[in-house]
């Protein structure tokens, strides 16, 4: 098969515009539904904590790597992963990683889209009045109805693929540069508006002790895994996303000030996403550990007491749709990327296939919230088997190889000369990608399956 590389494609226009798509990608529903709920499943501040942790050991030394990665291959990560391994005489066989990477976005973005779909439902509750003065009792009703119903989620879930797939299919750049633009600050704004309304509450401390005073005897293996797992989730990586971004970076740009900065914008979104529902969750003696359906059974309630809430609550849900599209479209993206390279067809004709692909597969997790809720298989419906799969499996073990790849087989030469930091700093990265990051991976998952016994 012929192995040259394809035309280089297109590049951002500048280090801004880079930061704002893979700001955009990071931003999603990980931060403001994920975060929270799987923070009250796992007991509060020892969670967090070790989720921090993850970030800054692994996250951000990772997202360094695949952005590197990228920038040298120019490719999908498949046909990357291929030009890089030969560049570094090592075996074809990295390609494979590409493919691991192709398809835990592709399930990611089946469920990813029925939960941006309820995101699209609470748009048009919020705006025909639903939630104002209502109680969390009524609020609760609320939810439950929808996660009920097949067809209110089938339907927002199709138009949320629609929605993605079109914005897919006319390339990556322009306007998902200006909307980011837009969406981050706003979005900013309306937490601390959600945040000043959980102070209101008079459980304002209690919410934050919880997020934020770890108690390790709560901490369990399981709980671990799951922390780094989002990890990898929110900042998404493991998976080649931020690789394909990467690929469309401009030589000239800082890729350690650029992962810091985006990191860190994705810790504080999910940080202030917390310290807004924990208090509501307090304050009307809700359950922490309620599961996805967390935010919106919590924030609608600060909505329909606050002033101006009818408008606020609005922009909010609109704001969370727009997050989750600029998520959505990387998860697709290196699918895509990889089906106009290898099969030469139109962007079009791409996006078209894989919407339909992922729209099915979607439909799974529609139904394991009401019809098929009784079927599971390890004691996991299907949403919680694909979300397990993908965030505890796929994307920490995709993880576990970048940074194998990137620290041990690429020379350090290549690496050093897309970096270009100092050798101290250099010394510290490598140091992380080669030993630290991977061993934290291989160690959770050993514990996870009881070797260790530690956290149990
Ligand atoms: N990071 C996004 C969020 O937190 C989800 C996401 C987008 C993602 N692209 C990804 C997760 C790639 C893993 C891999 O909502």
């Amino acid at each position: 098969m012929a192995s040259n590389p394809p035309p280089i494609h297109e590049q951002w226009s500048s280090r801004f515009a880079f930061i704002l798509a893979a700001t955009g990608s990071a931003v999603g529903l990980g931060n403001i539904w994920k975060f929270p709920y799987i923070t009250g499943e796992n007991g509060g501040g020892a969670f967090v904590m070790v989720y921090l942790l993850c970030i800054v050991l692994i996250g951000v030394p990772i997202m360094m790597a695949e952005t590197m990665m990228g920038r040298r291959g120019r490719q999908n990560p498949i046909n990357t992963l291929k030009t890089l391994a030969a560049e570094a005489g090592a075996s074809a066989n990295w390609q494979y990683l590409g493919w691991l990477g192709v398809i835990a976005g592709f399930l990611i973005l089946s469920f990813y889209s029925v939960i941006a779909g309820w995101s699209m439902a609470y748009v048009a509750k919020a705006f025909t009045g639903s939630f104002s003065g209502e109680s969390a009792g009524v609020i609760s009703q609320l939810f439950a109805d929808l996660k009920a119903s097949p067809k209110e989620q089938a339907f927002w879930h199709t138009v949320f693929i629609i929605a993605t797939m079109s914005i897919v299919a006319r390339g990556v750049s322009g306007g998902l540069e200006k909307s980011v633009r837009f969406l981050m600050p706003s979005l900013f704004f309306l937490l601390m508006l959600l945040v000043a309304y959980a102070m209101t509450t008079g459980s304002y401390m209690q919410g934050l002790e919880f997020l934020f005073k770890p108690d390790f005897s709560e901490l369990t293996g399981a709980a671990v895994l799951t922390a780094m797992g989002h990890a990898f989730f929110t900042l998404s990586l493991g998976m080649g996303a931020i690789m394909v971004y990467g690929s469309y970076l401009p030589k000239d740009i800082s890729i350690a000030k650029t992962a810091m900065i985006i990191a860190g914008a994705d810790t504080a979104v999910a940080l202030l996403a917390g310290m807004a529902i924990f208090p509501i969750v307090f304050a009307n003696d809700l359950a922490v550990g309620s599961g996805p359906g967390l935010i919106f059974e919590t924030l609608p309630i600060a909505f329909g007491n606050m002033t101006g809430g009818w408008l606020f609550g609005l922009l909010f849900f609109v704001l969370l749709v727009f997050a989750a599209l600029s998520s959505a479209i990387s998860l697709i993206e290196p699918a895509v990327a990889w089906c106009i390279e290898r099969f030469n067809v139109s962007r079009k004709k791409a996006s078209v296939i894989m919407g339909a692909l992922v729209w099915v597969l979607g439909m799974g997790t529609v139904l394991s919230f009401n019809e098929w809720s009784e079927v599971t298989i390890f004691g996991a419906n299907f949403f919680e088997a694909i979300d397990y799969l993908t965030a505890n499996i796929m994307l920490p073990l995709g993880g576990f190889f970048i940074a194998l790849f990137a620290g041990r087989v690429m020379l350090a030469k290549h690496s050093q000369d897309e970096l270009e930091i100092n050798n101290q700093l250099f010394s510290v990265w490598k140091f992380l990608v080669s030993y630290v990051a991977p061993a934290a991976v291989f160690i959770v998952f050993l514990n996870v399956l009881g070797v260790f016994g530690i956290f149990s």
